[in-house]
């Protein structure tokens, strides 16, 4: 599979691509009485490691077997393995080996049909009332912000996530654009990105 083998080089080439912190707005949710996590796309692991160390049990599904590998190692080296699972897969597809109560996707960046697809099928495996976490490069990143892809069709919008989210029931829901501030060697930039934060309904 083309994605898997571009994946797997990449993350052979550049571990270090996304650093070891998580994503600004994920440590910013509350996790209070949330015990599993799903990371979806969750790459070489750097957001379900913090997820593991505030003691959550956390799955992550990426389509890299190098990817997971990595973060089965990094899991080991912080001895949280106990608390981490890896599951290769197509987020288009993928099987869950966990029911969580919190469903992470960070930056899963697939053309429009397949993310719709990853969405749905994701939206499909969590627990009842649910906690969901999504951060990815804007649409308006392309024009106006640093980094990210440099395609528009795999960058995600407001409007695209307002109505992949309404065909689910929600407890609660914000979709909006935030600006994250990346420091480079030219001083610091801003990346612009689009952020939804939800609980399903039981
Ligand atoms: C930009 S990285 C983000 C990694 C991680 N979520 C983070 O924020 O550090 C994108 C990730 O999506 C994964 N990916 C790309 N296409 C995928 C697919 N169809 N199914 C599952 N994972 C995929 C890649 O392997 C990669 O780990």
């Amino acid at each position: 599979m083309e994605s898997e083998k571009f994946w797997d080089a990449r993350y052979r080439e550049q571990p270090k691509s996304w650093g070891v912190d998580p994503n600004i707005f994920l440590s910013q949710i509350d996790l209070q009485g949330l015990s599993s996590s799903v990371d979806l796309a969750g790459g070489n692991g750097r957001n379900s490691l913090w997820l593991a160390d505030q003691g959550l049990k956390a799955e992550n599904v990426d389509i890299s077997s190098v990817a997971l590998e990595q973060f089965l190692e990094r899991a080991e080296q912080r001895d949280i393995s106990d608390k981490c699972l890896a599951t290769q897969s197509d987020a288009t597809t993928a099987k869950f080996q966990l029911t969580p109560e919190l469903l992470v996707i960070a930056y899963l960046q697939i053309p429009a049909s397949e993310f719709a697809k990853a969405f749905h099928n994701a939206l499909a495996q969590v627990a009842d009332g649910a906690k969901v976490f999504g951060v990815w490069h804007a649409v308006e990143n392309l024009e106006d912000g640093y980094g990210g892809p440099p395609s528009k069709d795999v960058l995600v919008s407001k409007d695209q996530l307002e109505q992949l989210a309404s065909e689910h029931s929600w407890k609660q829901l914000k979709i909006e654009n935030r600006n994250r501030e990346i420091n480079t060697e030219d001083g610091v930039k801003i990346a612009i990105d689009v952020v939804l934060e939800g609980t399903l309904s039981s």
